[in-house]
C-alpha cells in the first residue's frame, strides 16, 4: 500500500483549525466591503514570464523560489508566488486600469519554493489589497491605515509598523551607482550572499540579516541622500499624517522589500511573537510595474498579508464554533425521508442543523447531540410518521411544556413560531 503525504511545506487544514481561519477570514473580508474595496480573482497558473518581467529577474522569488513548469503545450507555466503582478496583467488585459481607479483585494494560495519553517511554507496563502491608479499619499495613507486596521480588528497587539522610502526610478539608479562603486571596494568583507547579490540584486544587500555585513553597511552611502525633493516630500508627508492618525512607526532605511517593483513608499508589519519570519504583512508603491507590464503610466500601492502568519497571532477567542442549533434525531427508512424533507427546509433559517442518519438508536442520536452541545432536538419515529408530525424541543431545558412542541409537517407558521420563540431564530428573507 503506498502512503501517500503532502508535499514538504504544504499543509493540509483540518475542519477543526479551519473555524479559526473562517472566523478571521470573515473579519477581513466585512472590514474589505466596508472600505469599498472589491474583490477580483486571477487565476493561480499564470506565464512564467509575467512573473520574470513584473517581480525581476535577479529576486530570490524569481531566482530561486518560483514553481515553474513546461505544460503540455510545451508553455513555461508558474505557479503564483504573490498576487500583484496578477492583477496587474489582468487590469491591463481588460483595460479596466483606472476608469474608474480599483481598490481591490483577493485572497489565496500562492507557492514559493523556500525552506520551510514555522511561519515560512511552500504553498501558503496571502490577503493582499492593491489601489490601482491612486498617486496622493493619502492613498499610501489609506493603504497602510488599512492593513493597520485588519491586523487592530483581529485583536492583535505589540505590532510594529516600519517604513521606509525607495524614491522614485531615478534615484534609486543614481543610488546604484553610488552604491556599486562602494561595494567594488568593500566586496570582500561581506558575507558570502551579499557578495553573491552585488551582480543580480545589489539593493537587498541592504536588508541584510548578517550582523558584520550590517556593522559595515553602516559606512555605505544611503539610498536616503539620493533622494529628489518630490520623494523627500512625499516621505515626511507620510509620516506627518502617520503621526496626525496616531499610527506607531519606526523608521528602517534598510528595508527594500524583496521584490523589484517597488518605488516611493515600502512599509512592513512584524510582530515578535512571530520568532524569525516576523513580517506578518509588507507592501508598498509600485509607480512603474503596470506601465513596465505593457500597460499605461498607472500609479498604484498594495499590501499583502501572510495568513499563516495571521492565524498564529489571532487569539483563542477566533477559535470558537457557532453551536448547533437543532439536531434532528429520527429513526426507520420513513422518518428518514422525512427528517431530509424537514432538514432542507431549516436550512431556510438562520440556524446549524444536523440531521443524524447513522440509523443508530435514539439514545446514542441523544448522545451525539448532548456531545454537540445542540440548542434543541427534532424526533422523528414510527409514531411521528404516523401522524405526519415531529416532536421539538429544547435539548437541555425542556422542563416547561411550551418548550416542547409537536408540529404537522405541514404546519410552517407554528415552526416559525417555535423557533422564534425558543431559539430567537427568524426565518431569512
Ligand atoms: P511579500 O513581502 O513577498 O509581498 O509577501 C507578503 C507576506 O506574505 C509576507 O509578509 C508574509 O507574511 C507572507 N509570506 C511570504 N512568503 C511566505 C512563505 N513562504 N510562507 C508563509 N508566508 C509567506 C508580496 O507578496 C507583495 N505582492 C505584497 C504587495 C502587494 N505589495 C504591493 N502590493
Amino acid at each position: 500500500m503506498n502512503n501517500f503525504k503532502n508535499l514538504r511545506g504544504t499543509v493540509d487544514l483540518l475542519p477543526d483549525q479551519l473555524i479559526k481561519w473562517q472566523n478571521v477570514e470573515k473579519i477581513i473580508i466585512e472590514q474589505l466591503f466596508r472600505s469599498s474595496v472589491k474583490e477580483i480573482r486571477t487565476p493561480i497558473l499564470e506565464m512564467t514570464e509575467l512573473f520574470m518581467r513584473g517581480i525581476g529577474e535577479g529576486t530570490d522569488v524569481v531566482s530561486k523560489e518560483m514553481y515553474t513548469f513546461l505544460d503540455r503545450g510545451e508553455r513555461s507555466c508558474t505557479l503564483r508566488p504573490e498576487g500583484t503582478a496578477s492583477v496587474a496583467r489582468a487590469l491591463i488585459q481588460h483595460g479596466i486600469l483606472t476608469r474608474p481607479s480599483q481598490k481591490l483585494w483577493y485572497m489565496g494560495p500562492m507557492f514559493r519554493y523556500e525552506r520551510p519553517q514555522a511561519g515560512r511554507q511552500r504553498q501558503f496563502h496571502q490577503l493582499g489589497v492593491e489601489f490601482i491608479g491612486y498617486e496622493s499619499v493619502n492613498s499610501d495613507i489609506e493603504i497602510i491605515t488599512l492593513a493597520w486596521d485588519i491586523l487592530e480588528k483581529l485583536g492583535i497587539k505589540e505590532l510594529n509598523l516600519e517604513i521606509n522610502t525607495l524614491g522614485d526610478h531615478i534615484d534609486r539608479s543614481n543610488f546604484q551607482k553610488a552604491f556599486l562603486k562602494w561595494l567594488e571596494v568593500n566586496k570582500n568583507s561581506l558575507d558570502l550572499d551579499s557578495q553573491r547579490r552585488i551582480d543580480k540584486n545589489p539593493l537587498r544587500i541592504l536588508d541584510t540579516k548578517n550582523v558584520q555585513t550590517k556593522k559595515i553597511l553602516e559606512d555605505a552611502p544611503r539610498l536616503f541622500d539620493f533622494l529628489s525633493e518630490n520623494s523627500i516630500e512625499r516621505y515626511i508627508t507620510i509620516k506627518e499624517k502617520l503621526k496626525f492618525l496616531k499610527i506607531p512607526f519606526i523608521e528602517n532605511f534598510n528595508l527594500v522589500r524583496g521584490l523589484d517593483y517597488y518605488t516611493h513608499t515600502a512599509f512592513e508589519i512584524t510582530s515578535g511573537a512571530l520568532g524569525s519570519q516576523a513580517t506578518v504583512c509588507g507592501g508598498g508603491r509600485y509607480d512603474n510595474l503596470i506601465s513596465q507590464m505593457g500597460g499605461t503610466e498607472t500609479p498604484a500601492i498594495g499590501f499583502a498579508i501572510g495568513l499563516e502568519r495571521l492565524i498564529l497571532l489571532c487569539g483563542n477567542e477566533l477559535e470558537e464554533r457557532r453551536e448547533t442549533d437543532i439536531y434532528i434525531v429520527n429513526k426507520g427508512v420513513d422518518a428518514e425521508i422525512l427528517a431530509i424533507k424537514l432538514s432542507r427546509k431549516l436550512r431556510n433559517y438562520d440556524l446549524i442543523s444536523e440531521l443524524d442518519l447513522s440509523g443508530s438508536s435514539f439514545s446514542k442520536q441523544f448522545k451525539k447531540a448532548n456531545k454537540l452541545k445542540a440548542k434543541s432536538i427534532i424526533i422523528i419515529g414510527d409514531d411521528e410518521v404516523l401522524k405526519n408530525q415531529f416532536i421539538i424541543r429544547l435539548f437541555k431545558n425542556f422542563s416547561s411544556e411550551n418548550q416542547e412542541e409537536t408540529i404537522s409537517f405541514d404546519d410552517d407558521t407554528k415552526l416559525d413560531n417555535w423557533l422564534n420563540k425558543n431559539l430567537g431564530i427568524k426565518d431569512l428573507p
